[in-house]
């Protein structure tokens, strides 16, 4: 086994709690619509983009919606995300993150963002972040997202570490499948926790035992 050098971190539901704003942003969206959108649906979006996950919930639409609708509906539900993510602050850092970021830091380890979302660069100064991590790789970077492990390649390639290098911290199915694409380990928490694909498991960051995962 190579070392672990470098640790790519999904940003939403590893980092950050923004799983409700995402899901109140497109409830609303939907709604308005008359679209039928609930949690269950919503567990679906994890670590999609922004279009894929429209066209999971326009799976329910009855009506075909133009390539303009679409785009104006996504945009739609953007503005309703944005408002949200506007009142994020430190507070809403999961549980063992800043200690898992430290610590990495104290033993010389990279560690890095990997996430579709192009609300990235908001959120890591939304919650005091932003000058946190050695590289960042994010929707705005990448044209294929999870489970494609174009992100975590390109923040890799950033962190200049070869994937067989770098350990994923993914909750979604989507990225624990993208990062084992990649030829990255990857620790599954939240919602991945239970996915049997994951190299390690934990419930949370808090929860994860790094130095069973650094000795292996
Ligand atoms: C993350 C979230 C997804 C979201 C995606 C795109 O991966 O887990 O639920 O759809 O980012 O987010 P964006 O902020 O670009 O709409
Ligand atoms: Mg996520």
């Amino acid at each position: 086994m190579k070392p672990i050098l470098g640790v790519i971190f999904d940003l939403d539901g590893v980092i950050v709690s923004t799983d409700n704003c995402h899901y109140l942003a497109w409830k609303r969206m939907a709604d308005e619509e008359g679209i039928a959108f609930d949690r269950t649906i919503n567990e679906r979006l994890r670590g999609v983009s922004r279009m894929e996950s429209l066209a999971i919930i326009l799976e329910r639409a009855d009506k075909q919606y133009t390539d303009e609708e679409k785009a104006a509906m996504a945009a739609r539900k953007n503005s309703y995300y944005v408002e949200l993510i506007g009142s994020l602050t430190k507070n809403d850092i999961l549980p063992g993150a800043l200690c898992t970021l430290a610590m990495l830091k104290e033993k010389g380890i990279k560690i890095a963002v990997g996430s579709s979302s192009r609300n990235t660069p908001i959120i890591l100064k939304q919650i005091d972040l932003a000058d946190t991590f050695d590289a960042v790789a994010d929707g705005n970077a990448i044209r294929n997202s999870k489970p494609d492990p174009e992100v975590f390649l390109l923040a890799a390639k950033l962190l200049n570490l070869p994937p067989e290098n770098c350990l994923v911290v993914e909750d979604a199915d989507a990225g624990v499948q993208a990062a084992l694409a990649g030829g990255m380990r990857v620790l599954g928490v939240g919602s991945a926790a239970a996915n049997p694909n994951a190299t390690f498991t934990a419930a949370n960051l808090e929860k994860a035992n790094f130095e069973m995962i650094f000795n292996l």
